[in-house]
């Protein structure tokens, strides 16, 4: 069927839910009354499904490739979905093909897992024979490298898009091979371009050829580009207490920025502003240096990072820490005031823990923090490495949020240059201009290789077509994990999958069973991520596709069978 017929289609069936359609059942009427004058048109019936899904009856089928009226296909996304489904299709809707709306909404209450990857697909090479390459960098690693992670014996040396390509173990005469794994981590929440994104090569390429660094003490060509471009892309999107659609202003004062290598980086230089402009706006009234961070809260690992990421397996053996810090409850506001008191520089905060297990902040608690910090004058952080950057579908976490729950600085890291090595931190022009010359400095910090590459990645970002992707890929992701939480009712908990846009957790009941998943997934060629101690993360690249969820949430299924059975 050609891609423009389905999508006459398409517009034919789509009927925004709640509008004259009161109840479920008289929906699914008219569900049914455009199944049949589809059926009539000669319309695949799986499709048919598909359509119903659309105009709004949840859990009819797992996933929409109709999409809504704000989120419609291309012709060729209907042309490319029809081609997966044939290809792939082992969920849901193909157990659901052949049955009526109403029949298949019905089934919906006992659906079956899918089944098809019990069986290892990608058994770990645990010991690979002494003579293949695979054992050559493993001794490599093991004799030279020091052991700060624990990392199953796989050798990546490609990846494209979201596939990763491992070394499959071969000796010297043999010819070299690999094997495929679905990357759900995308380096955790970093290659949001996919692997390999060939734009990006080429400018890494062009900008390797002409010039890499050249230090801090002189300018280059792409720092101030890619500074300008992140802050006028702020104020166009919202965010640091402005509303989307602002414009900057072109006396200013304007936002301003340091660029630096790392996420950690990033907030070591955010807390180290924020007790500078503390001090510089008390006046000398306060000695003050307190500062406050949440449980759960992961904001890196040197020393002052460290600090303020209370976590015993973290920061026991290095104590002391850095002095004067305080932990608090996300989302508990009574106690605040308490917490953040007249001594108090800064407060660091992720606005949706990632490490800690995808925990969202409350809006009103983001508020509650925010006037605190008013009262006491202290430097609200938002820590948004792992959710900003359109991870949660807008350009930070907080973009859209009221004007009073905005922070004063932003930290950033991750996708900013889609896996080269960056950090940076974005501040309102209060606290930019505490800061002097000699107040910080990084060798390697926006130079001008990682700045080109940032520039060019922060237009990809904000093209709408990948939002809409995260959207829809997120509402897939939900949909399908939501149906999970149902079949899985004694290995999920039951308050199911949390997070937003592409930076999703789903908690399991027993701790034990999300590192046991993840190994699992990862033996059956999909890499999955854990968070906190009992969550699963899934954080694909923004630019996964509908068949790519799908096979993820399959394989998660099947590995979910695999668990209930050795539980028992
Ligand atoms: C929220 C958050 N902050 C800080 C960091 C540290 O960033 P990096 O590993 O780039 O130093 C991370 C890393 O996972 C993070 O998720």
């Amino acid at each position: 069927m050609a891609g423009s017929e389905l999508y006459a289609v398409a517009d034919f069936c789509l009927i925004p839910m709640g509008t004259g359609t009161t109840s479920v059942g008289k929906y699914i009427a008219e569900c049914q009354r455009v199944l049949e004058s589809m059926k009539n048109e000669g319309i695949v019936y799986e499709r048919c499904h598909e359509a119903v899904h659309a105009m709004g009856v949840e859990r009819i089928a797992t996933d929409i490739r109709l999409g809504t009226r704000t989120d419609k296909p291309t012709n060729e996304a209907w042309a490319e979905g029809l081609t997966e489904n044939r290809r792939k299709r082992e969920s849901v809707l193909r157990r659901l093909d052949g049955k009526d709306a109403a029949q298949a909404f019905q089934s919906t209450q006992n659906l079956e897992p899918c089944t098809e990857y019990i069986t290892p697909t990608h058994p770990d090479f645990s010991d690979p024979a002494p003579n293949t390459n695979v054992a050559e960098e493993l001794r490599d690693f093991s004799e030279t490298t020091l052991g700060t992670y624990k990392r199953p014996d796989l050798v990546f040396a490609y990846g494209k898009g979201l596939d990763l390509y491992a070394e499959m173990p071969t000796t010297r005469n043999q010819e070299k091979q690999y094997r495929r794994y679905l990357d759900f981590t995308a380096g955790i929440a970093v290659n949001s371009l996919g692997h390999a994104d060939p734009q990006v090569a080429r400018i890494a390429g062009e900008q390797a050829a002409r010039l890499v660094h050249c230090s801090n003490l002189y300018y280059n060509e792409w720092s101030g580009k890619m500074v300008s471009r992140l802050v006028e892309m702020t104020y166009a999107h919202g965010g640091l207490g402005e509303r989307p659609g602002s414009l900057m202003a072109p006396e200013g004062p304007h936002l301003k920025a340091f660029v630096a290598n790392s996420g950690t980086e990033a907030n070591e230089a955010a807390l180290k502003f924020a007790r500078k402009a503390a001090a510089v706006y008390a006046n000398g009234a306060h000695r003050k240096t307190g500062l406050v961070c949440f449980r759960n809260a992961f904001h890196g690992r040197s020393m002052g990072a460290l600090s303020v990421t209370p976590n015993p397996k973290y920061q026991e053996v290095f104590q002391p820490l850095v002095g004067n810090i305080r932990v608090g409850d996300l989302n508990k506001i009574e106690g605040l005031d308490t917490l953040i008191t007249e001594d108090v520089a800064g407060v660091i905060l992720e606005p949706i823990q990632g490490e800690g297990g995808v925990l969202p902040a409350d809006v009103s608690f983001l508020q509650a923090v925010r006037r605190r910090c008013d009262e006491v004058g202290a430097v609200l952080i938002y820590d948004e490495i792992q959710c900003g950057l359109f991870r949660t579908g807008t350009m930070w976490c907080h973009s859209e949020l009221p004007l009073d729950a905005h922070p004063d600085i932003v930290t950033m890291a991750k996708p900013l240059a889609n896996g080269f090595p960056i950090g940076a931190v974005l501040m309102r022009p209060r606290v930019a201009d505490a800061i002097v010359v000699g107040d910080h400095g990084t060798t390697f910090g926006g130079g001008p290789l990682v700045c080109r590459i940032a520039h060019y990645v922060l237009g990809r970002l904000a093209e709408d077509a990948l939002r809409q992707n995260v959207a829809a890929r997120s509402k897939q992701l939900f949909e399908r994990l939501s149906l999970i939480r149902d079949m899985f009712g004694d290995l999920v908990h039951e308050s199911g999958a949390r997070g937003r846009g592409l930076l999703v957790g789903l908690p399991m009941k027993k701790a034990a069973h999300a590192s046991e998943v993840v190994a699992l997934a990862r033996q059956r060629g999909v890499l999955l991520l854990s968070a906190g101690s009992d969550t699963l993360r899934f954080v694909p690249s923004l630019t996964a596709s509908r068949a790519e969820v799908d096979e993820a949430m399959d394989v998660l299924e099947s590995c979910l069978v695999v668990v209930r059975e050795g539980a028992k």
